[in-house]
């Protein structure tokens, strides 16, 4: 290789304060790892000698902790978007030191293209092979494909590589890279099915924008969530039966349509619970991540094609799908984010969307991102893109968050993420509330009735009947009642709404 080999201190001294970077990867995987970490580093030594030095940081979604956390941590983030889900990056957040913008992942390489967030100075990529052909070089991205084809095109300082080891070179060929025009120019994506390929298996840059590569293995920081327990299983037991009805209605056509599944340990017990349901036909995914149990799934045949943006699955995982590079090759594509959830494509697929909410009101409405309405979770990601324009939008929680003092379904959600024109269905491990074709009143006993823990539903049919009209009937000084009193009693099911009906 011709390129200028660098460490991560020397890649990290390039970066001045105030500049904004573009990184590859989405969710911790792909994610740089030994350039962020060795910026945070200068952050804190700038810090200490009374400097100020803080970075603006774009990516695809989330990072791991030598990323968002150490960041976060040496005070060195400025601006950052668009979704995280690292605890010490949510508590700065949430104690207001970074400025968070939280979008819809579909979006983020269009609002930057379009210049909504400011000039992209530096890509710092994590690739598994750079190769040059005269004056181009080629960029095989790891295990995501993020924002990366335009961060790297529109970097104005130049490129910054690392070439991570742990990551096989073997992957490379599972990319589809391809950008979508800018208005006016734009056309339609021709992806007519999840392993439709339209683009090229690197990212094509000028190789004198390259500044420097650092070698390093480092492994990826995705976590592991929780396994299966009886209430998710239940909940996606209760999805699957969902599917199936819908199936023999003829709602669904016999060689079913693709799935899409969220983030978490709900989202990884549904599928997990739906490749066991053997009514359920294999099926293809059409989704943004692809966590463990899918690697698993398609290994057995139960997921035909996969469509994603990032792998976000733990470091067996990952090794599994390099051992069998061959067959993921041919059945997996990850692509960037603004295909992998590009709307035009979730609405021509057909796209089956099955995300998890913190809370449902009973009228519908969902709330992805904030606790009790003001502390940011993790952020949107991609599940407003899909829940929008799915074939059927579903939204799953369990009933009950923190041993039952909290009722995940509410009089009005105290954040709001997904209107009731988005959401299809409510499934928690109580059962479903297929919302489709009812008015605002009948969706509310639905959801009380089907979804609501027992120990809720008293309180929720009250809250109904406490006078105030409508043709979707609130009270809107006992709206959030049950926050409040989580908030003041520590227990949802202390509520009282005679204290707040004046
Ligand atoms: N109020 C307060 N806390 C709540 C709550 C509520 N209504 N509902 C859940 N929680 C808490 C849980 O108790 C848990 O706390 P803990 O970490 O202290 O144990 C935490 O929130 C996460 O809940 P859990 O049930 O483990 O959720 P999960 O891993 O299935 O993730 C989301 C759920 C909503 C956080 C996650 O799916 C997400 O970030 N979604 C938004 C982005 C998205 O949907 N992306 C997918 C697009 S492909």
């Amino acid at each position: 290789m011709g390129f200028n080999k660098i460490t991560a201190a020397e890649a990290a001294a390039l970066i001045q304060n105030g500049d904004t970077i573009g990184l590859s990867g989405f969710t911790p995987a792909g994610v740089p790892k030994s350039v962020p970490a060795e910026i945070a580093r200068k952050a804190e030594k700038e810090h200490a000698e009374g400097k100020e030095f803080k970075v603006n940081i774009l990516t695809g979604a989330s990072t791991g902790q030598s990323c968002d956390g150490m960041l976060a941590n040496a005070h060195a983030i400025k601006f950052r978007a668009p979704y995280t889900t690292n605890k010490d990056f949510r508590t700065h957040v949430n104690n207001n030191e970074i400025s968070y913008s939280d979008l819809n992942l579909s979006n983020m390489a269009t609002q930057i293209r379009q210049g909504y967030l400011g000039q992209v100075d530096w890509a710092i990529i994590e690739a598994c092979e750079v190769e040059q052909t005269g004056g181009k070089a080629r960029i095989y991205l790891t295990a995501a494909g993020g924002i990366s084809p335009t961060v790297c095109r529109l970097a104005r300082k130049g490129i910054i590589i690392e070439v991570n080891a742990f990551h096989s070179k073997k992957c490379m060929g599972i990319h589809d890279v391809y950008e979508i025009e800018d208005h006016p120019y734009r056309t339609p994506i021709m992806i007519m099915k999840a392993s439709d390929r339209i683009g090229k298996p690197y990212v094509e840059v000028d190789a004198d924008r390259i500044k420097g590569i650092i070698e390093c293995n480092i492994p990826d920081e995705a976590r592991a969530f929780k396994g299966e327990d009886p209430v998710t299983s239940q909940i996606g037991h209760n999805v699957a039966a969902f599917l199936m009805q819908d199936m023999k209605r003829g709602i669904i056509p016999q060689s079913f349509l693709p799935l899409q599944s969220g983030v978490g340990t709900t989202a990884n017990a549904i599928l997990a619970a739906l490749s066991h349901d053997k009514s359920v036909p294999d099926f293809n995914i059409f989704t943004e991540v692809l966590q463990d149990a899918v690697v698993e799934m398609m290994l057995e045949g139960r997921v035909k094609d996969a469509s994603a943006c990032s792998l976000t699955v733990t470091n067996e995982s990952l090794a599994r799908v390099y051992d069998n590079i061959d067959y993921f090759r041919q059945h997996l594509t990850l692509r960037p984010s603004e295909i992998s959830n590009s709307p035009e494509l979730i609405r021509r697929l057909g796209v089956i969307a099955i995300n998890t909410a913190l809370e449902c009101d009973i009228y519908g409405n969902a709330n992805s991102t904030h606790i009790s309405g003001t502390k940011m979770m993790n952020g949107i990601g991609g599940s407003g893109d899909f829940e929008r324009n799915a074939y059927i939008s579903i939204f799953t929680c369990p009933s009950v968050a923190k041993d039952g003092l909290i009722s995940s379904i509410v009089p009005m959600v105290s954040h709001h993420d997904h209107s009731e024109h988005d959401v299809n269905v409510i499934v928690t491990e109580q059962g479903v509330a297929d919302l489709r074709g009812k008015s605002p009143m009948e969706r509310a006993h639905c959801i009380i009735e089907n979804c609501a823990h027992p120990d809720y539903r008293p309180l929720l049919r009250d809250y109904l009947k406490l006078g105030c009209g409508g043709h979707t009937r609130h009270c809107l000084t006992a709206a959030f009642a049950m926050h409040d009193t989580l908030a003041r009693k520590g227990d949802m099911r202390l509520t009282d709404f005679a204290e707040y009906v004046k």
